[in-house]
C-alpha cells in the first residue's frame, strides 16, 4: 500500500513551482537556480551514472563501510550494546524489532545491505521509504519486495524536510531512519540542524538515525569527484539548463555555458556552478523574461559539505539525537553515524 501523505501536486502546480523559484534565483546576486531542479527524469538517470563513476568516491565508499558493518548497525539500532554484539548471534540477547524507513528513495542498492541485516536479526522487516517521487518510490517497492523476502515495502510520498510523519511504532519496536548517501552535506549547516530537528520531531525516544557524512579530504580527490574525466556532471550540472528549456520555453544554449566545481575551504564545501563563457541574454518564455549574464558570470546550483571531525556528532546532538557510534572506511573519507533519539 503506497500512503500518499499530501496531495500529488498536479503538473501545473509543479511547473508553477519551478517557474517562481527560477525567476526568484535569476533575479538574485550572485544567480542561483535551487538544486531540486537537479532530479527530473533526465538528471536522476545522470545522478545514478555519476554514482558509478571512479572518481566519485562517495558511493562505493559508504557502500563498503555498510557491507562491512550493517549486523553492527542493525543491532546497535535496536538497542544493543556494544558489548553483547557478538552474542546476539547465538540468540542470548533479546533486543527491539526495528522498522526502516529511509530519507530519499533514490539510493536503494545500499539500503539494500541494511535491510538484508534486518531480516538476518529478526526474520523480516517493514521498510517506509519517503520520497517527493511517487515514480521513485514505486520502483523501489517493486525491486526490493521482488529481491529481498521477509521485506514489506510502504512507501510514503512526503517531503521530509517539512517534517515526517511515520506510522506509531508498538510496544518492543523502534524506528531506524536512514538518511545516507551524504545528502545531509548539501543543506547549509543550520538549514541541516532544522532538517534533523523536524525528523526528530516525528521520532520517539529510542528510535536510531543513521546519517552517512561525506569527510573533509584532500582538495584534489574532491574536485575530480565533482568533475569526472567523463563529463557525466558536467551533463548533469548542464541538464538544470536544459530542463529550464524543455519545461519553461528558456533558450540556454548549453554550449555557452560551463560546469564549473570550486572547493572552498573557509565553509569547508564543493560548490558547483554554471559559468556562462561569454556575456549573454537568455531569454526565458513562460517567464516572460530577458536574464542577462557577463562573461565569467556564474549560477550558483549546489553545495556539498564536508564534514570535519566532530561536526556531525555537534549536529547530531543539536537536533536532539544522542551519538551512539560511527563507522568509517580505511582511508577515512566517509562516515556513518548512529545516533539515538533522546
Ligand atoms: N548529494 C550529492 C553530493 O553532494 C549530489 C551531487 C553529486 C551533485 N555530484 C553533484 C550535485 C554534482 C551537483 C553537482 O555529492
Amino acid at each position: 500500500m503506497t500512503t500518499i501523505a499530501f496531495p500529488i501536486p498536479s503538473t501545473e502546480i509543479i511547473q508553477e513551482r519551478v517557474a517562481e523559484a527560477v525567476r526568484a534565483g535569476l533575479m538574485r546576486r550572485p544567480k542561483r537556480l535551487p538544486a531540486w531542479l537537479f532530479y527530473d527524469e533526465a538528471g536522476s538517470r545522470l545522478f545514478d551514472e555519476i554514482t558509478e563513476r571512479p572518481e566519485y568516491y562517495l558511493t562505493r565508499t559508504e557502500r563498503g563501510i555498510l557491507a562491512h558493518h550493517a549486523d553492527a548497525m542493525v543491532a546497535r539500532a535496536a538497542g544493543l550494546e556494544a558489548a553483547s554484539l557478538d552474542r546476539i548471534t547465538l540468540g542470548a540477547v533479546s533486543c527491539d524489532r526495528l522498522r526502516i524507513a529511509e530519507l530519499g528513495a533514490g539510493s536503494a542498492d545500499k539500503t539494500r545491505l541494511l535491510l538484508k541485516a534486518a531480516v538476518a536479526q529478526q526474520g523480516s522487516v517493514i521498510y517506509e521509504p519517503v520520497d517527493v517521487s511517487l515514480t521513485a518510490l514505486e520502483a523501489a517497492k517493486e525491486r526490493i519486495e521482488c529481491e529481498i523476502p521477509g521485506v514489506t515495502v510502504m512507501p510514503r510520498v512526503e517531503d521530509y524536510t517539512q517534517g515526517l510523519e511515520l506510522d506509531p511504532t508498538a510496544a518492543g519496536e523502534r524506528h531506524l531512519v536512514l538518511y545516507i548517501g551524504s545528502s545531509i552535506g548539501n543543506f547549509e549547516p543550520w538549514e541541516a540542524e532544522r532538517v534533523l530537528s523536524r525528523v526528530r520531531a516525528g521520532l520517539n525516544p529510542g528510535d536510531g538515525l543513521l546519517l552517512g557524512v561525506d569527510l573533509k579530504k584532500d582538495e584534489a580527490t574532491l574536485l575530480a569527484a565533482y568533475d569526472d574525466a567523463a563529463g557525466v556532471t558536467a551533463d548533469f550540472n548542464l541538464n538544470m539548463l536544459a530542463r529550464l528549456n524543455r519545461e519553461l520555453g528558456a533558450e540556454f544554449q548549453l554550449d555557452a555555458f560551463e560546469h564549473c566545481a570550486v572547493w572552498n575551504a573557509r565553509e569547508s564545501r564543493m560548490e558547483m556552478h554554471l559559468e556562462s563563457r561569454a556575456a549573454q541574454r537568455v531569454h526565458i518564455d513562460a517567464l516572460d523574461l530577458e536574464v542577462e549574464f557577463a562573461e565569467g558570470e556564474r549560477i550558483h546550483t549546489e553545495n556539498s559539505y564536508k564534514y570535519l571531525p566532530g561536526q556531525a556528532e555537534a549536529l547530531l546532538a543539536s537536533a536532539r539525537f544522542e551519538p551512539v557510534e560511527s563507522w568509517t572506511d580505511e582511508q577515512g573519507w566517509f562516515r556513518v553515524h548512529l545516533g539515538r533519539a533522546v
